[in-house]
């Protein structure tokens, strides 16, 4: 009897410290409905601007889905790399994988003024302006199929680092085995990996990031390569730019479909299929062929991905304006 008493109190226990004692994760932290009380309309707002944005350029939806991954592999989702230099103080924006490349900045102060405008007074971070701006932009290029719901109640960090940022994202040289331990690092794994690379789903790339791949690798579909040299020569034209998959502004399968035909843009993209059967090989076929699979697979990489070390509670702060610590 008291044995078995003994046993119900240990397990009973366990139960408890799991439930409310050990910071299990940080998933627990974060809320759909986090701003429904104290701005109702915060959502709506974002995704008005956002649907604007990308009405006025549809790479815009591309460029913030990039800016809310930038974010969360550096530090975590907190704002971080909307922070502008100044003097004393160097940000992210300028680490290598960013440096004339991350954009979308003023639509993202764009999507700050009309929030606050909205809540009246400064309620949204930043951080989660970035985590809401990506959903919405690949399910107003991609369809409803694409809609998950957003996690809430990051707040912004009051550092950022350029090191981190060099040294935390990945990088389109990278092959499997870097990109595999890039996302397990971040607490990723495979597949996420293959699926949240389908993000090149939508956007484009500049020459410099791919050049490499064009003229010195020979898993190139042929006719793939030779139109992308015209874009890209051996040297000069670093900035032209090329779509990251054939239908650069909708959010759909054929980045998959390119990659099972060797016509990846990116190194780092084809080494997701290399026709050696492994498991990244059989999710790209699955996504290639199963829209379905990718967008709800998807949404669950993002939701893990934006789940990254937020700052919760106390810890940080809601900015005021996004490019600068209040
Ligand atoms: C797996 C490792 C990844 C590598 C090596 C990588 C690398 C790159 C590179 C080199 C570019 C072009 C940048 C330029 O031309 O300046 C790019 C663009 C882009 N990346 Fe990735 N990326 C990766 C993962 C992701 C993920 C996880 C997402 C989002 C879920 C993402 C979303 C995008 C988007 C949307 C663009 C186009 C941006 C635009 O047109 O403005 N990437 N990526
Ligand atoms: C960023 O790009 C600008 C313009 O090309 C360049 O002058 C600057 O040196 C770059 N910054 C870093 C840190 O590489
Ligand atoms: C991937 O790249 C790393 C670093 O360059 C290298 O050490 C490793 O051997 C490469 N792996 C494969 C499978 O090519
Ligand atoms: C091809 O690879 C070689 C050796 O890594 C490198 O020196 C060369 O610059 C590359 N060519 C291009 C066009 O990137």
């Amino acid at each position: 009897m008291a044995s078995h008493f003994q046993s119900l109190l240990l397990f009973l226990m366990a139960t408890l410290a799991t439930l409310f004692l050990i910071p299990t994760h940080a998933q627990s932290q974060l809320s759909p409905d986090f701003y429904r009380r104290v701005c109702p309309k915060a959502l709506p707002v974002i995704r008005s601007v956002v649907k604007q944005a990308i009405k006025r350029e549809a790479r815009m939806g591309a460029s913030l889905l990039r800016l809310h991954f930038h974010d969360c592999f550096v530090n975590g989702c907190d704002g971080s790399i909307l922070l502008d230099d100044f003097p004393g103080f160097i940000g992210e924006k300028t680490a290598r994988p960013n440096n004339n490349s991350a954009r979308g900045f003023e639509v993202v102060d764009e999507i700050k003024r009309a929030v606050d405008r909205a809540c009246k007074r400064p309620v949204v971070s930043c951080a989660d302006i970035l985590a809401v701006a990506a959903r919405d932009s690949v399910e107003i290029l991609g369809g409803p199929r694409f809609r998950y719901q957003v996690e809430l109640g990051r707040r912004d960090g009051r550092t950022a680092s350029r090191d981190a940022a060099n040294s935390n994202l990945p990088l389109a040289s990278f092959n499997f085995s870097q990109l595999l331990s890039n996302f397990q690092s971040q607490g990723l794994n495979l597949k996420d990996l293959v699926v949240l690379s389908g993000g090149h789903t939508i956007g484009l790339a500049r020459c410099a990031t791919f050049r490499n791949r064009l003229y010195n690798d020979t898993n190139i579909d042929r006719s793939f390569a030779a139109i992308l040299k015209r874009t890209c020569p051996a040297s000069g034209g670093n900035g032209n730019l090329s779509p990251l998959d054939s239908t650069a502004t909708r959010a759909d399968t054929a980045y998959y479909r390119d990659l099972v035909k060797n016509r990846g843009l990116l190194r780092s993209d084809q080494e997701l299929f290399k026709r050696d059967g492994g498991e990244s090989d059989k999710l790209v076929q699955l996504y290639s062929r199963n829209l379905l699979a990718f967008a709800r697979d998807f949404g669950v990489s993002m939701i893990k991905m934006g789940n990254m070390s937020p700052l919760t509670g106390t810890n940080g702060e809601i900015r005021v304006n996004c490019r600068k610590i209040n």
